[in-house]
């Protein structure tokens, strides 16, 4: 089964055709990254008419990849939600009108469920098994019984933690997106900013907004004196911090649920830090640790395509009314 793919949720538009949610035939994506860097984040109408101007361009260009014709596609999926709403309805109602001229399925397929197929291309998903998705929107632990089956175990009460990382990276100094770069800068310092461990309890659930507080605050206090914090150890710390409290969590669920399966989605999981920190402690309680490479770890379609053949088996099929959610829980 060939599946076409629209991802248009936040600042790439990007589209896929995928085999049986396993087999990546041809992806395209087109960042807008450039251009929201002008203003230090992503600015929501101007992501809106940029999908706009270039949905159908990355359409075609994803058939030629592929060397396919649109009669070739056996089904339309879309990312309905959650995102920036009218980032969402671009790629929305370019699905919709594909499914409906070419008389094939539309299927709706929820972001984080993507981000967690991502692993699929790679390796096929073993159950159960426990997703950590750590992403610019999202840090949540799901357990999965079987294929599409989502239960959430917790989540973060406030900032996720990529936006976490964006905002402390705008304090010390790094420009957008600032993750990525806090992330090289920790590998070059060291851990001496007394930060807090943030919801350091027993509840599945995050917080990141104390911790950034703390670097605020932090960073204002030595320039009220006068003085500058050394950017390469604020970044060591509070990635620290941040690493710590989701490797405990996490490892935690894992040993509660009896789970040797661990995967890891969303644009933070290319942090070398919990890279590191999650493949030791992996090796350590013998779980299976899969992280995929780079490329699927941001957003992309290919991962929307993937999930989207087994929200197909599951029945997953929309209609004309077919509504973008800007927030959506994964069911
Ligand atoms: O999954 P993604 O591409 O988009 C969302 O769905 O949010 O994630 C983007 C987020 C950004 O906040 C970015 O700063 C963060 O992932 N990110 C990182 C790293 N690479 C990307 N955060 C920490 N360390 C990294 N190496
Ligand atoms: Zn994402």
């Amino acid at each position: 089964m060939y599946i076409l793919a629209i991802e248009s949720s936040c600042d790439e538009t990007s589209v896929s055709i995928v085999k049986d949610g396993v087999e990546e035939i041809s992806t395209v994506i087109l960042s807008q990254m450039d251009t929201h860097a002008n203003y230090g984040g992503v600015v929501p109408e101007i992501a809106s008419r940029m999908h706009v101007e270039n949905i159908t361009i990355v359409i075609d260009e994803a058939l030629k990849k592929a060397n396919m014709k649109m009669e070739d596609i056996d089904a339309f999926a879309v990312t309905y939600g959650p995102g920036l709403i009218g980032s969402l309805l671009v790629g929305l109602m370019a699905a919709k009108t594909l499914a409906f001229i070419y008389n094939k399925p539309l299927i709706p397929v929820h972001h984080i469920a993507g981000h967690i197929y991502a692993n699929n291309l790679v390796k096929r998903l073993e159950f159960p098994l426990i997703a950590l998705v750590v992403s610019g929107g999202h840090t949540e632990l799901i357990y999965m019984k079987e294929d599409y089956s989502f239960e959430k175990l917790g989540g973060t009460l406030d900032d996720a933690v990529g936006e976490a990382y964006d905002k402390v990276a705008r304090v010390i100094g790094v420009p957008y997106p600032g993750g990525p770069l806090v992330d090289k800068l920790a590998h070059t310092g060291v851990d001496t900013y007394d930060l807090p461990l943030p919801l350091n309890d027993d509840s599945y659930n995050f917080s990141f907004s104390g911790l950034k507080s703390a670097v605020i605050n932090l960073a204002h206090n030595e320039r009220q004196r006068g003085k500058d914090i050394i950017a390469a150890n604020m970044a060591c710390s509070f990635q620290n911090r941040v690493v710590e409290i989701l490797v405990k969590k996490t490892m935690k669920a894992l040993k509660f649920y009896n789970v040797d399966n661990l995967i890891v989605a969303g644009g933070v999981a290319a942090n070398k830090g919990l890279r590191q920190a999650l493949t030791e402690a992996c090796k350590k309680a013998s779980v299976n640790l899969i992280i995929p490479e780079m490329k699927y770890c941001t957003d992309n379609a290919a991962m929307i395509g993937a999930a989207a053949y087994y929200a197909y088996k599951r029945g997953d099929i929309a209609g004309p009314y077919l509504n973008a959610k800007a927030v959506t829980l994964l069911k």
